[in-house]
C-alpha cells in the first residue's frame, strides 16, 4: 500500500478535516474513513463513467475496513445537478436505511461532489459526507470548502447549503485516466491560485507545468499547494462574507462565456471559461490603470503555453455581441443592488475585490476585445 504523500487541513475548528493527496488512495479508503468514523454504513454516489474505472477498488476498500455500502449510479454530466438526480440520491441513501452518523461519499467530479454534498446536508438534516474526487478541477476546488448544490433553470449553482466533508480523498492516479482538455481545464484553477495571492507558486508553475502534467511529484505538489491556498481562505471565511469571493478570479467573465455559449461543452468547458476569465481580469485591470500590462502578457503566455483558451477569440462558433455578454454578466450572482463586483489585481498574486465597477467600463472593454 502506497504512504499518503501529502495531507492539508482545512481549519474549521471542531468541523476541520483533512485533506489526503496522492496516488492510489482509493485503496487506503476503508481504513482512512474507518478511523475517523468507525462503525459507520455508506451509501456511494458517483456517475456510470467514473462507476466502470473506480467503483469496485472504493467498495473493496471498505468491505477490507468492515464497511458496508450501497452504491448510486447516475447519469454523467452537467444535467445530473439537477432536483431529479438529488430525489434519486436522496431516496437511495433513505432506502438505504443510512442514519445521520453514516456517510455519502462523493466519488466523482464536481457535478457528483456539489450534488451528493447537497443530500448529504439534507437527508436528516446532515448526515457526515466524503469527497473523493477524481478530476482535477474536483481535487483541487470543488471537494474542498463545503459548497455543495444543484442548478436551477435559472442560473448554475443556484440551490444548495454549505456542509463541509469529514474527508477529502484525492487520489492522483485517477487523473490519469481524464482527457488532456479535462486536465487542462481543471488546471485553470491551479494556476488561479498563484494568481490570487501566490505569486511565488504561479512562477514555480511556470517553470514546472510540465511535470504537473505528466504526473508523478510536481503534480501532487501543484494539487497540494491547491488545497492549501484554498483551505486557508476556507478557514478565514467559511461562508463568503468577504475573501471567499477572491476564489472567482476569472469566474465573472467566465460565467458569462459559459453562459453565452449555452454551457455546450463542446465549445467551452468551466475551467476554459475560467482561463479566458483570468486573462480577461488581467486585462481589465490593465485598463483601470491597476496592474502593469507585462503581468497581463505573463498570464496569457502561460494559459497560452499549457494549451489553454486565453481570449475570446478562442473560442469556437460566434458569441453574442459586447452588450449582450454584459447582460450575462449582470445576472452573475455577485451583483450587488445593480453596482458590478470583479475580482481584480495589481499584479501577478495581487488579486482583490473591487466593487462598484462601473458597467460603462466593462461594455468598452467587451467591446475592443469581441472577436466579432
Ligand atoms: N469554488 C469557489 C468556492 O468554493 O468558493
Amino acid at each position: 500500500m502506497n504512504e499518503v504523500a501529502s495531507k492539508v487541513v482545512v481549519g474549521l475548528g471542531d468541523r476541520s478535516y483533512d485533506i489526503l493527496i496522492g496516488p492510489n488512495l482509493i485503496e487506503q479508503a476503508g481504513k482512512q474513513i474507518a478511523s475517523r468514523l468507525p462503525g459507520i454504513r455508506t451509501a456511494i454516489v458517483t456517475d456510470e463513467n467514473v462507476a466502470g474505472a473506480h467503483l469496485a477498488r472504493l467498495i473493496d476498500s471498505l468491505k477490507a475496513a468492515g464497511i458496508a455500502s450501497t452504491a448510486i449510479a447516475l447519469p454523467a454530466g452537467e444535467k445530473t445537478k439537477s432536483f431529479d438526480a438529488l430525489q434519486e440520491v436522496v431516496d437511495g441513501v433513505l432506502a438505504a436505511r443510512l442514519e445521520r452518523g453514516d456517510a455519502v461519499i462523493a466519488l466523482g467530479g464536481g457535478v457528483i461532489g456539489d450534488l451528493s454534498g447537497f443530500a448529504a446536508g439534507i437527508v436528516r438534516r446532515g448526515m457526515n459526507f466524503v469527497q473523493v474526487p477524481t478530476s482535477l478541477l474536483a481535487q483541487v476546488d470543488s471537494s474542498v470548502g463545503g459548497k455543495t448544490g444543484i442548478n436551477s433553470a435559472r442560473g448554475k449553482n443556484l440551490i444548495g447549503v454549505f456542509h463541509q466533508p469529514k474527508l477529502v480523498l484525492a487520489d492522483t492516479s485517477t487523473l490519469d485516466t481524464l482527457s488532456p482538455r479535462e486536465f487542462r481545464a481543471g488546471y485553470a484553477e491551479v494556476a488561479k491560485y498563484g494568481l490570487i495571492d501566490r505569486p511565488d507558486f504561479f512562477e514555480w508553475l511556470e517553470k514546472n507545468w510540465q511535470e504537473v502534467f505528466s504526473g508523478g511529484e510536481a503534480r501532487t505538489e501543484a494539487i497540494a499547494q491547491s488545497c492549501r491556498a484554498k483551505a486557508e481562505i476556507v478557514a478565514r471565511d467559511e461562508f463568503e462574507n468577504g475573501d471567499r469571493a477572491l476564489l472567482n478570479l476569472g469566474h465573472t467573465f467566465g460565467h458569462a462565456l459559459e453562459a453565452a455559449t449555452r454551457y455546450d461543452s463542446t465549445r467551452l468547458v468551466h475551467g476554459e471559461g475560467v482561463a479566458i476569465g483570468m486573462a480577461l481580469a488581467h486585462r481589465f485591470s490593465v485598463r483601470m490603470n491597476l496592474a502593469s500590462a507585462d503581468d497581463a502578457e505573463r498570464v496569457e503566455t502561460h494559459l497560452k503555453a499549457v494549451g489553454l483558451p486565453w481570449r475570446m477569440g478562442d473560442i469556437p462558433g460566434n458569441l453574442p455581441d459586447a452588450e449582450a455578454l454584459l447582460g450575462y454578466i449582470q445576472q452573475d450572482k455577485k451583483v450587488a443592488r445593480g453596482t458590478l463586483t470583479f475580482i481584480l489585481t495589481r499584479g501577478i498574486g495581487k488579486s482583490f475585490i473591487a466593487k462598484d465597477v462601473p458597467a460603462s467600463e466593462v461594455l468598452g472593454f467587451l467591446k475592443d476585445n469581441h472577436p466579432g
